[in-house]
């Protein structure tokens, strides 16, 4: 064990952790941050999707160790005063998902996606999200939520 130190959903956090512990496993037990999934903990499905430093990866991958030093973001850090994002609201209000296992992962994707590009047409929304998998096949509703979001999200 050592102590990793990091900030995560905005606050500094200091942690007794195996190094070389998926990140995914310290989110979810350490910090209960259940919005972090695992689907195939090999890195093809996207379900466990956080930012660090603002840029997508897949916690399955990525050791607690090297969060040292990094900026770690979730789900959980999206909504604020209650209310939901409005990438969130925008996927609630289409119904794009079905079991939503995989939908905080599309979610933190979605995100990145518009923050590179704010205006993305569908076959770019497909393009970012490639690395997500839906097993409830929901990418119709899906490509239609992150459209609609890019919309809401416009200045
Ligand atoms: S659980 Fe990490 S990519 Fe599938
Ligand atoms: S909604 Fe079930 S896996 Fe995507």
């Amino acid at each position: 064990m050592e102590l990793v130190e990091f900030e995560l959903n905005g606050r500094s956090e200091a942690v007794a952790a195996n190094p070389e512990e998926p990140l995914l496993d310290l989110l979810r037990r350490q910090f209960k941050l259940f919005s972090v999934r695992e689907a195939c903990g090999i890195g093809i499905c996207g379900s466990c999707t956080v930012a660090v430093d603002g840029k997508q990866v897949s916690s399955c991958l990525m050791m607690a160790g090297q969060a040292a030093g990094r900026s770690i973001e979730t789900l959980e850090s999206l909504s604020e005063g209650g209310e939901l994002h409005a990438i969130q609201q925008a996927f609630v209000e289409h119904n794009a998902f079905q079991c939503s296992y995989c939908t905080p992962g599309f979610v933190m994707a979605t995100r990145e996606l518009l923050e590179q590009n704010p205006a993305p047409t569908p076959d770019e929304v497909r393009e970012h999200l490639a690395g997500n998998i839906c097993r409830c096949g929901s990418y119709l509703k899906i490509v239609e939520a992150v459209t609609d979001a890019a919309t809401r999200m416009q200045p």
